[in-house]
């Protein structure tokens, strides 16, 4: 095995507070091995425009608790094209890049398996708010996103009880509900809707379910709705037609993406920061870092992909420590 001389380090994909621990446990313990250390911009965009700079550890001082990524990232239309990533992998060879790591989410982790077709060496490093990557437990921002959804939760809450509403709280998750799943469950709301359970928002249903809450002395109804479910104002429109109960709704939107990150991100992000790079100085080539069993571990990037996320009931069950039948 020839020694590790040089790696890149890049954020893709929807940013994630924690993003910038990673990145720093990722230079740091590299530069503390004698690894040079490339930053990549603006993802894969930067891999093809040969954006790239040198990192030092002063270069990653002061990061460890700002969200957002110094690195900037992009979801990079070019690299979906096969002379996309033959300009990125020419791009590797022109600045003696031995492995590139990747800091992002399963979208990203597709392109890096097909930068490894064409020779690179790649680590992903899970990172979104979505927690929706099949091969691990944790993914870096989830923490601090569903705190500060939580937070924003509980404050429509008092306005709510106050004015005797309904309130819809949409919350990101296009395609997954974890997000909405453990806010509404940390908020008391009274419907959790998410895309995975597309019969959760059954308006038929919710609209008895509201009008006899409503009825038994109930103060408020917060309903808390993935992104990816469908629209809350129209929902609120329509459930203030059918019911005659005042209904607002609030997209919390992107600030669920920003903020400085948990404490629990940031260290993770940290333990997978070094673990990358201890795969990488172990000769491991092409590999994702994960939570298995609560344990940091590394597995295989295509087997990593081709993992289905587990039905959203087992996820439920195993999470709230109810046995599966
Ligand atoms: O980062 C994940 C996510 O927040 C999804 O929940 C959401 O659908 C998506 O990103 C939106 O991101 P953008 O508008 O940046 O494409």
């Amino acid at each position: 095995m020839d020694k590790l001389k040089n790696i890149a380090v890049l954020s893709s994909g929807g940013d994630a507070p924690g993003m910038n621990a990673a990145i720093r446990a990722v230079v740091r313990d590299a530069v503390n091995n004698g690894i040079g250390v490339k930053g990549v911009l603006r993802g894969f965009n930067g891999l093809i425009e040969n954006d790239l700079i040198d990192m030092t550890k002063n270069s990653v001082s002061n990061i460890v608790n700002v969200g957002g990524t110094i690195l900037y990232t992009a979801r990079s239309k070019m690299f979906m094209t096969d002379e996309g990533r033959k300009m990125a992998y020419q791009n590797c060879l022109k600045n003696n890049i031995d492995a590139i790591v990747i800091i992002g989410g399963d979208g990203s982790f597709r392109g890096a398996l097909e930068l490894s077709k064409l020779g690179m060496n790649v680590i992903g490093i899970p990172a979104t708010i979505d927690l929706d990557i099949a091969c691990t437990e944790y993914t870096i921002g989830f923490d601090t996103a569903i705190n500060t959804a939580m937070e924003g939760i509980d404050r429509i809450r008092d306005t709510s009880t106050s004015h005797v509403r309904c309130s819809i709280v949409e919350v990101m998750g296009r395609n997954a509900g974890y997000i909405a799943l453990y806010t509404g469950i940390s908020t008391g709301a009274e419907e959790i809707l998410i895309p995975e359970r597309k019969e959760s928002a059954m308006i038929a249903s919710i609209i008895t379910r509201l009008k006899i809450a409503m009825k038994k002395g109930k103060r408020h109804y917060i309903i808390v709705n993935a992104e990816g479910v469908g629209n809350s104002y129209e929902l609120a429109k329509e459930l203030e037609k059918e019911t005659g109960i005042e209904t607002r709704a609030t997209v919390l939107g992107y600030l669920q993406r920003g903020g400085s990150p948990s404490c629990r991100d940031r260290v993770l992000a940290s333990m997978m920061g070094v673990s990358s790079v201890n795969a990488l100085m172990s000769g491991k080539r092409n590999r994702i870092i994960v939570v298995k069993n609560g344990m940091i571990k590394d597995i295989d990037i295509e087997e990593g992909l081709n993992m289905k996320k587990n039905d959203i009931d087992e996820f439920v069950n195993t999470t709230f420590g109810v046995e599966s039948k």
